[in-house]
Order: C-alpha cells, then sequence, then structure tokens
C-alpha cells in the first residue's frame, strides 16, 4: 500500500481538477487565498458538517444548535476584547511592497529574494511593527459613519455567548450543556496561504459547553479526548494527530487553559482544532457590557457564572488534513491510479452505478433504476462515459467507496459487481440485495487501510 508523503500542490491539484475546490473570482484575475467549491467540494463539506452535528447533537441529549446573525451588535466585539485585542503585528518592506506578519517572518518568503525571510536580504527595507486588527469592518444602514459602523464575525462563537439566555431559558438547560453551531467566520488574514488552512473566508464549528466552574478542568480534558476520537473515527491516521497544550505565554485573553490538536499537514505540525477552557470571561463581559445578567440560577437558589470550555475548528482545516490523509497514487495492474482513501461516510459520492456497456439497453435500463432506486437514500453518480476502467479511476480520485457495476452477467441471473475502491475485491451481489447492502456497509467501523 502507497503511504507516501503528499504535497499541498498534489491536493491542489486535485482539487481543481476534479472541482472540489478552485480559485475563486477566477476570470477577474482571482482574489488571494478566496476559494469556491465545487460541486465535489460541497458534498465533502456538507458531509463533514454531518457528522460533525451528529456527534455535537444528534447523538446527545445535552447539546442544542444555534445559527446567530454574521453581524453583531458592534458593543459585542468590544466586550469580547476582539476590538482592542484581535490583532497580528503587521511589518511593510518598502523595498518589495510586501506585508508580512511580525511574528512569523520566518514563515514568509522576502518577496525578491525567495530563498530568503523577510528581512535577510540586503535590500530588505522593513518598517517598525503596527497592530493591524484582523476583523473585517462594514456599515450598517445607508449612512457611512461612526455609528454605522460593524464588523463581519471572526469567530461564530460570541453570537453563542450573547444567545445564552435565551437558550437557557427557552430550552430549559442546567449546566453542564452545550451551545454548537456552523457558519461563516471572517478574517483579514495578513498573509492567508497554504490553500485552504489559512484563508479570509472560513466555516466554523464551535461549540461552547457551559460547565460549574469547579467542572471546569475535567470538562476540558473530556472535550480534548473526543475531538480527537471524532477524527479517529472518520479515518485520520493517529500517527498524524497530536494533542499540544498552549504554554500561558500563547494563550489568549480569554483563556484559562488551551490546546491544540495539530495534524501533521505538508506544511508540518499545525493546529487542526483548538479546545480552550474560556472561564466565565466572556459571559462576565457580556453582563458587564449589555448589563443583563448572564448566571445560571438553580431551582434552589444556587447562582454562579459558568466556565465555558471550547472546541472551535473550521472546515477547512478539516478538509485539507482529511484530503492529505485520504491521497495516494500507486501502481495497479501497470497503470497509475490517483485514489482519496476518505472515509464512507465523508466521502462525496458513495457509490457509483456503472453499466458496463452504454450502448445495451438492457444493461442501461437495470443500472438506471438501481441507480433510481439508490439516489433517494444516497449520494451516487450514475456513469456510463468511456472504458470501465476509466471510469473506476475518476471514481477512485474523488474517494467513491464502492461501485456497482452492471454487466452481461446481470441480464442473465439479476447480480451485479461490487468493486470496494480500497482493496479493489470484487464481489457479486443480487441487484435487489444492494440497497441493503449499501446501507450496511455505511454502517460498518471504517479503517483506512494506510495503517495507524
Ligand atoms: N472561538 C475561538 C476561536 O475562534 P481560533 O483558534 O482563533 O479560536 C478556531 O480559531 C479554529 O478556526 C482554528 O482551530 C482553525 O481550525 C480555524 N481557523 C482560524 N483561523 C482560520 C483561517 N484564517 N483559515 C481557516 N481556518 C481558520
Amino acid at each position: 500500500m502507497a503511504t507516501q508523503t503528499v504535497s499541498m500542490d498534489q491536493i491542489v491539484s486535485l482539487s481543481r481538477r476534479r472541482g472540489f475546490v478552485f480559485p475563486s473570482s477566477e476570470i477577474y484575475g482571482g482574489l488571494g487565498s478566496t476559494y469556491d467549491y465545487g460541486h465535489y467540494g460541497v458534498l465533502l463539506k456538507n458531509n463533514i458538517k454531518a457528522r460533525w452535528f451528529e456527534a455535537m447533537i444528534l447523538e446527545r441529549d445535552d447539546i442544542v444548535a444555534l445559527d446567530s446573525a454574521v453581524i453583531l451588535h458592534p458593543r459585542v466585539w468590544e466586550a469580547s476584547g476582539h476590538v482592542e485585542g484581535f490583532t497580528d503585528p503587521l511589518v511593510d518592506c518598502r523595498t518589495c511592497k510586501l506585508r508580512f506578519r511580525a511574528d512569523k517572518l520566518e514563515d514568509s518568503q522576502c518577496g525578491r529574494k525567495p530563498s530568503k525571510h523577510p528581512g535577510e536580504f540586503s535590500e530588505c527595507d522593513l518598517t517598525e511593527p503596527r497592530q493591524f486588527n484582523l476583523m473585517f469592518e462594514t456599515t450598517v444602514g445607508p449612512v457611512k459613519d461612526s455609528g454605522s459602523r460593524a464588523y463581519l464575525r471572526p469567530e461564530t462563537a460570541q453570537g453563542i455567548f450573547i444567545n445564552f439566555k435565551n437558550v437557557l431559558q427557552l430550552a430549559r438547560r442546567r449546566p453542564p450543556f452545550g451551545i454548537a453551531q456552523i457558519g461563516k467566520s471572517f478574517r483579514n488574514e495578513i498573509t492567508p496561504g497554504n490553500f485552504l488552512f489559512r484563508v479570509r473566508e472560513f466555516e466554523q464549528m464551535e461549540m461552547e459547553y457551559f460547565v460549574p466552574p469547579a467542572e471546569a478542568e475535567r470538562w476540558y480534558r473530556y472535550w480534548i479526548d473526543e475531538r480527537v476520537n471524532w477524527y479517529l473515527r472518520y479515518g485520520l491516521r493517529r500517527s498524524r494527530l497530536r494533542v499540544r497544550e498552549h504554554g500561558p505565554e500563547e494563550r489568549s485573553h480569554y483563556s484559562q487553559g488551551t490546546s491544540d490538536i495539530e495534524y501533521l499537514y505538508p506544511i508540518g505540525w499545525s493546529e487542526l482544532e483548538g479546545v480552550a477552557n474560556r472561564g466565565d470571561f466572556d459571559l462576565t463581559r457580556h453582563t458587564e457590557y449589555s448589563t443583563t445578567k448572564l448566571e445560571y440560577v438553580g431551582p434552589d437558589g444556587e447562582r454562579y457564572v459558568p466556565y465555558v470550555i471550547e472546541p472551535a475548528v473550521s472546515l477547512e482545516r478539516i478538509i485539507v488534513a482529511m484530503l492529505v490523509d485520504a491521497y495516494d497514487e500507486e501502481i495497479v495492474g501497470e497503470r497509475e491510479r490517483t485514489v482519496l482513501r476518505l472515509h464512507p461516510q465523508v466521502a462525496p459520492v458513495t457509490a457509483a452505478i456503472l453499466p458496463l456497456i452504454a450502448k445495451d439497453e438492457g444493461m442501461v435500463g437495470k443500472a438506471r433504476s438501481l441507480y433510481e432506486e439508490l439516489r433517494r437514500r444516497h449520494s451516487v453518480e450514475y456513469d456510463d462515459n468511456g472504458a470501465i476502467g476509466r471510469r473506476y479511476r475518476r471514481q477512485d480520485e474523488i474517494g467513491t467507496p464502492w461501485a456497482f457495476t452492471i454487466d452481461e452477467q446481470t441480464l442473465a441471473d439479476d447480480t451485479v459487481t461490487v468493486r470496494d475502491r480500497d482493496s479493489l475485491a470484487q464481489e457479486r451481489l443480487p441487484l435487489g440485495g444492494v440497497r441493503a447492502w449499501l446501507d450496511d456497509a455505511l454502517e460498518r467501523e471504517w479503517r483506512t487501510p494506510k495503517g495507524d
């Protein structure tokens, strides 16, 4: 089994070739590090969101869903500390006119001498660092003045905190309980890059778990484990995942403890997801700024401000990790194939239906009716275009776990071949049993054949 290390260029090229993700606004020359998702990219995203939603909400009794607005009252971002402190240090190079993050110069390339870092080349002329706020500003209403200034949210979390009281009352919850949401966030990153890893517009999946203060440490550890197990459940290799605890100097202003779940991306070990113990910072600040008390009052009168444990990740970082982990190139029968060994519940297409001979009415009829039957419950694709080997390869490349082929034998005995993407094993099944077989196969535990 080929388990070579994949480069980011290979992932970018496959994503583009197969229409998962491509540079946005391309007909206008592109807008640096902004991407659009094509058909398979949307299916992949939807599946990842669905798996997260299942694990966070549908399989539990203690977490509810929320979908808050992108543009919130500007005071929200004063209370959260973002107006004052959501900044990165920025330097300009007067020579090459590029901008860099002053704290990440060793990860950046000089504009004139890409083999050197900014500041290392004799002609580099860097300004003093100045703080640059990463929030995108906008205005609300027709008049542009300071009173109409608002921000595109840089995280979904604050929409959850400001709804704490609503959920407490309407969903009748008591700590420990959580509120989860998926939605776009925006950050005017100084140096976006590495494909989807750092972008200015991304989709966050965040959950704020409100707990009695004395239980915070226990729940913090619990959520780190839960989230690592979620990645293992959906096929990431254990050897490519690790947990790194932040030192006190690295933590955000709100954090009493933060751990990054890191993945071994082609750029090295980097943050996939963060799990933080935010203490009572957010509820206390919003109480102070809004004058609405955000606390829990128990039936016997006990009252406290819950602590918050937050697992936060973006779909973009998960997509890159999953594509990198799944990607393989190997020789099969003297021909090269590129295969995405994605978890079957994540793969954009669950099964392909392939009539062996596209002009054979009998085969086409049976293939179409199988396709019509399966598409009601699953993401399936009908493909009668080209030689069967090429059709298998097209499906391998987008990670389709199974292909059902309708051939001459199907016409004789109503059986079909199912081909497994990973093992390439083929077996015959009764046509009438395909739907149940597929339901079962999707429920089976799946481990990547690439090992741990
Ligand atoms: N509410 C806490 C919070 O937003 P964060 O560490 O700034 O914390 C959480 O972001 C997660 O969002 C990160 O672990 C990462 O998965 C993702 N993320 C942050 N900035 C990103 C960017 N520019 N592009 C893609 N994903 C990003």
